[in-house]
């Protein structure tokens, strides 16, 4: 069944729906994640892209390998599930991934970074990503999360205790924008990623393993903002609708 693509769709609800969209988005270099609320048409326009040609790329690509990624479905998961996915994979791997690619970007700069001075920026702007998405992971499952699983359940009407949910939502969405800032700042620092001509491995490793992050950091973002965090507020207006009637 061929699905019909609305270029009004906002390319946030277009990952929602078939996270394997998400691809030929990367591949093109239209941001679904922090820019998930922009119309297709629009993030087009703004990426000098044809619309239909997208939207074809789209279609063509669900023709060809269905959707692999069907299995990881955040749009049907519960908000609890999605919170405890996002936790035990996104910010699982991170804690994994984060001290080891710290690792090779102080070694690579440490060896490199004469011959290519943008190393250190490299190093500087990793650096302040790690900590920041270590403290922000920690503020998502200490704070923000066990909000959202306790309204969930109805265990505690909102608005009550800790206000509204639409404020810690704000503040890790602002802090969302800054680690995209930071990752474009690693892409331009490394030209894409690209292995400069005669890279020792440790460079290829520090690359891959920041081209990984950008993919991942893309799509559990997407998963937050365009998924568990509208999920959220609405479930919070709908109880606050309940109890004022
Ligand atoms: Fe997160
Ligand atoms: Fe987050």
């Amino acid at each position: 069944m061929r699905a019909e693509i609305d270029p009004r769709s906002t390319v946030g609800q277009l990952v929602a729906e078939r996270p394997a969209r998400s691809r030929v988005f990367e591949a093109l270099r239209i941001d679904y994640c922090c820019g998930g609320k922009q119309p297709l048409e629009e993030a087009c326009r703004q990426r000098n892209l044809v619309t239909e040609t997208v939207v074809d790329l789209l279609l063509a690509m669900e023709a060809q390998e269905g959707d692999a990624e069907g299995a990881d479905d955040p749009g049907g998961m519960t908000l609890t599930e999605l919170a405890d996915h996002i936790e035990q994979t996104h910010h699982a791997e991170l804690r994994i991934e984060l001290p080891r690619l710290g690792r090779l970007v102080e070694k690579v700069r440490d060896a490199h970074g004469e011959t290519e001075p943008r190393l250190h920026r490299v190093f500087e702007a990793f650096n302040a990503l790690r900590d920041e998405l270590s403290s922000h992971m920690v503020k998502e499952e200490r704070v923000l999360f066990p909000m959202i699983r306790r309204m969930e359940l109805a265990i505690e009407p909102q608005g009550q205790h800790c206000g509204s949910i639409a404020n810690p939502i704000r503040q890790m969405e602002a802090e969302h924008e800054d680690a995209g800032a930071a990752l474009e700042v690693l892409r331009e620092a490394t030209d894409g990623f690209t292995p400069p001509e005669g890279a020792c491995n440790s460079w290829r490793a520090m690359l891959d393993g920041l081209a990984w992050l950008e993919r991942d950091m893309h799509r559990h973002v997407h998963k937050e903002n365009n998924i568990l965090f509208p999920k959220a507020l609405q479930l919070e207006s709908a109880a606050n609708a309940g109890r004022s009637t």
